[in-house]
């Protein structure tokens, strides 16, 4: 394992903010990991695990320890004519395992691609984009926990997943190190053309490859989303809402274009992104921060900005559309104190 002091961030956030943490370790196999936890418990130390960095807003310094995960490897357990069966270390990067996915072949994750981070982050938050989300292809999540060392696995129900969300951001939040993410794919897999703005760009429609699929993915994000490499950002900067269907037909009434989805029996969801630019954010600046004038619901770091000017930029959007429409927009992004 490594173990550093006073560790630099920017590298660590893909927000572009200049923090440091006071420690910061890194495992490269569950077992240093099991036997660091043994002798060394979190319980009772100011401690979080993080990814690549892509979903996370460092507030100021992390007077604390980060945990980070080297865990590599992409192994097939099991297959068979059909299906394959990964098991995948947590420190992989995503878009990598996709693209080598895509390139053996084997369906599920495609629509996936480029999105930014690792794969432990992906399963904890369970990502999701152009109408698929990561957790239509995990089996299982093997963990360890923060407080013992002890390792377990949580199957597919145990994660208990919906939108954006997983036991490790509810009730097992701060409390386990993802160590592998177990994933089932499927041999020349169907593209899933659910979100419609992706079905027009690929060549052969319904009979485009995963390659076709993957590619046309990467085009749209490259077209609608910031490169964090050039704009510092955290992907969508809110999750989109889902509002009692009573609340959203009375909105219909009065703004008859209101896009939304069917999310459950007696619940709408709505894009954040429509009621940023209702309220006159889209491509907006203050300060250093500013929204994205492509896609009003992720904010970029013009260059040098401090967390509390996105802060204050993310305030002043909530405090509009909560005004303007009733509804309260919650970030999808971390805050990190
Ligand atoms: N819209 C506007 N103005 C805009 C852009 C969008 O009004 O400038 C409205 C349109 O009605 C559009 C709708 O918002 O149809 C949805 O836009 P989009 O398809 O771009 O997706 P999104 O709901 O804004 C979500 C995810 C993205 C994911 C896309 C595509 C969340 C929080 N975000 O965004 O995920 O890439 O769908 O599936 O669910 C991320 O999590 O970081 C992320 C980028």
């Amino acid at each position: 394992m490594k173990e550093y002091e006073n560790y630099p961030l920017l590298p660590h956030n893909t927000f572009g903010i200049d923090a440091r943490a006071r420690r910061f370790l890194e495992f490269p196999d569950s077992g240093e990991l099991q036997a660091y936890l043994g002798n060394k418990p979190m319980a009772g130390e100011k401690h979080l695990v993080i990814g690549g960095g892509s979903n996370l807003l460092f507030l100021r310094d992390y007077d604390g320890t980060l945990l980070h995960s080297a865990i590599r490897g992409i192994e097939t357990e099991a297959e068979d004519e059909r299906r394959v069966f990964l098991k995948v270390g947590s420190g992989e990067i995503w878009d990598e395992l996709v693209a080598y996915c895509v390139g053996k072949g084997w369906g599920g994750i495609e629509n996936l691609s480029l999105i930014p981070g690792e794969v432990g982050a992906a399963a904890v938050q369970n990502i999701g984009a152009y109408g698929t989300e990561v957790c239509d292809c995990i089996t299982r999540v093997d963990a360890v926990s923060l407080a013992d060392g002890s390792p377990r696995t949580f199957n597919r129900e145990e994660c208990a997943y919906s939108y954006r969300d997983s036991i490790f951001k509810q009730a097992e939040r701060g409390k386990y190190f993802v160590t592998y993410v177990h994933l089932v794919l499927e041999k020349g897999g169907a593209p899933r053309l659910d979100y419609r703005g992706l079905s027009g760009l690929l060549p052969h429609g319904a009979a485009s490859t995963l390659a076709e699929v993957r590619d046309a993915v990467i085009a749209l994000r490259r077209e609608k989303l910031p490169d964090p490499e050039e704009w510092g950002n955290a992907g969508s900067f809110f999750m989109n809402p889902i509002v009692p269907d009573e609340l959203y037909l009375s909105l219909k009434q009065q703004y008859p274009g209101l896009p939304s989805y069917k999310a459950g029996a007696a619940h709408t969801k709505i894009p954040a992104a429509w009621l940023i630019e209702q309220c006159g954010w889209k491509g907006r600046a203050l300060g250093n921060a500013a929204v994205w004038e492509r896609q009003p619901l992720v904010l970029i770091n013009r260059g040098h900005a401090s967390a509390s000017e996105i802060t204050e930029l993310a305030g002043r959007i909530v405090a509009d559309v909560q005004a303007k429409f009733g509804i309260t927009l919650y970030p999808e992004v971390n805050y990190i104190s």
